[in-house]
């Protein structure tokens, strides 16, 4: 038999092992997200685990209150937050276009930071009555809290302004920004240092001014190119100011999940890096390190223009084809006929296959999840790696609203803003056919020297109607 003598069943004890459950969930849903085929599974893990830890947690701030004058004030604050919230939360996520999902993530994750700041400032104002080493530990929980949910309050909402073209994507050049940045976060340091021995409300008051304004400083330095970095970051940020807000609340179940939405963001945003060849430091650094583009608009001579009449001549007598699609499919809508256009050229013997860039339209994965969703078969879909080097000697390349992704600039021209990211080069075809409706640049705002390339003809237009056009052309 064995001697362990079990202890009460207390509310905390009930919750704790509740908030186990839904931690557990969190992983298993992040392990299914992470392939195509378990990615459902993934969701509904997801969703199980915040049911879970939400009934927990409304059920131990009714236990703690209960019988107290403050439990209908608490439970009605409670009942009005989560019901403007998730009604807000139901209907923005039920209106918003696939296009505008980063903007949203990035909005989403300033009310994170925002919510750090708060949760700290209560901690400071409603400090519990601590000694010694505790109380030290609290002001620092505090303080760095405060911190990190305003440098990733005011570089989300940065993030979405520069998303949703409401701020120009060019990086802000300060003089001087790498030393802007590292003076900012010394400050932090001696700052944190003095509030742990001496937790005035001026000191307070003085990092949060402090931190918002290297957030907003942070983000504005990076440039449009490298905004999914950016969203990816400010992810794994608003996952540690989650943390840091689990520390001064002492909830275990806000330390995991903080910590999970912290590093799975940090990864991220590192394998992200690796695919733009960008280095990690210089881009969760604000940018430090990257000097300002050199290269002036330059002249590129004539562009030719095709029909789609004269696209669909030339896709009948080529043999191979590649697709490879861009954030104006996106717009566009035109994954249907695309996917048509790939079924009948098929039907007549030619191989055809898709080049998916890795950071193409607007959110990892867009391209795949469109496609999937006009039912292309998954085997001729390949990543940008896969299908790079069988570019050149395929007879038709067609570029369908993809700008950026394409930019031989990021190859040719060290001086480019994109200068070293890895681009799908389909200048090496025998023949590209650009859609998009004018010559206006991508999202990085980097004119694009493919379209004025011998063997490349602009099919102006919206995507969708070309395609269509191309279709009854057949
Ligand atoms: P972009 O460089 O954004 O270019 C898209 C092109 O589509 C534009 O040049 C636009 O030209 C055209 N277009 C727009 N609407 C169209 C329509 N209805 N019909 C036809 N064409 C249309 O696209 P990309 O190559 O996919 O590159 C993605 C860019 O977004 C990269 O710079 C990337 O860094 C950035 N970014 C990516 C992500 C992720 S994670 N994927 C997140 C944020 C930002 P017109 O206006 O002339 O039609």
């Amino acid at each position: 038999m064995s001697d362990t003598v079990a202890g009460p069943l207390t509310a905390e004890s009930i919750a704790g092992a509740a908030y186990i459950v839904a931690a557990l969930l969190f992983i298993l849903s992040l392990a299914g997200l992470s392939k195509h085929e378990k990615a459902k599974a993934g969701v509904i893990y997801g969703i199980a685990g915040m049911i879970i830890a939400l009934a927990a947690t409304i059920w131990l701030t009714l236990q703690d209150a209960w019988g107290t004058t403050h439990a209908l004030t608490g439970l009605g604050l409670l009942v009005a937050a989560v019901l403007v919230g998730g009604a807000i939360g139901l209907w923005r996520a039920r209106v918003v276009e696939m296009t505008g999902m980063p903007e949203l993530i990035a909005l989403l994750h300033s009310f994170v930071g925002l919510a750090a700041v708060l949760v700290g400032w209560n901690g400071h104002l409603e400090a519990p009555a601590l000694t010694g080493a505790l109380n030290d530990i609290h002001h620092a929980e505090v303080f760095i809290g405060v911190f990190i949910g305003a440098v990733t309050f005011t570089g989300s909402i940065v993030a979405f302004l520069k998303l949703s073209a409401r701020m120009k994507s060019s990086p802000l050049m300060l003089p001087g920004k790498n030393a802007i940045n590292l003076c900012a976060l010394a400050a932090f340091v001696a700052l944190t240092v003095w509030y742990v021995n001496d937790s005035q409300l001026w000191l307070l008051v003085v990092v949060t001014v402090l931190a918002l304004g290297l957030g907003w400083h942070l983000v504005a330095s990076i440039g449009g190119g490298d905004m999914p970095v950016v969203v990816s970051m400010l992810n794994s940020y608003s996952g540690w100011a989650a943390a840091a807000a689990g520390f001064l609340l002492n909830n275990d179940l806000l330390i995991i999940t903080g910590a999970l939405v912290g590093s799975s963001g940090a990864y991220l945003s590192y394998i992200m890096c690796k695919a733009m060849n960008r280095s990690f430091v210089s881009v969760i650094a604000g940018g430090f390190g990257i000097a300002a583009p050199t290269t002036a608009d330059a002249d590129h001579g004539e562009h030719r223009e095709i029909t789609a009449e004269a696209t669909a001549e030339m896709l009948t007598n080529a043999s191979t084809v590649v697709i490879t699609p861009g954030y104006g499919m996106a717009v566009a809508q035109a994954q249907y006929p695309v996917a048509e256009l790939a079924h009948q050229l098929r039907e007549r013997g030619v191989d055809v296959r898709f080049g998916i860039h890795p950071v193409a339209g607007r959110l990892p994965g867009h391209m795949n999840v469109l496609l999937a969703e006009a039912k292309v078969p998954y085997d001729i879909v390949l990543e940008m790696d896969e299908i790079n080097d069988d570019l050149d000697g395929t007879s038709v390349v067609l570029v369908i609203g993809a700008n950026d992704t394409v930019n031989p600039a990021a190859a040719e021209d060290p001086g480019s803003p994109i200068a070293g990211m890895p681009v799908l080069r389909v200048w090496e075809a025998d023949n590209v056919v650009v859609f998009k409706r004018s010559m206006a640049a991508g999202y990085a705002g980097v004119q694009n020297p493919l379209f004025f390339r011998d063997n490349s003809q602009m099919l102006f237009g919206d995507a969708k109607q070309r395609v269509e056009d191309i279709l009854k052309a057949f």
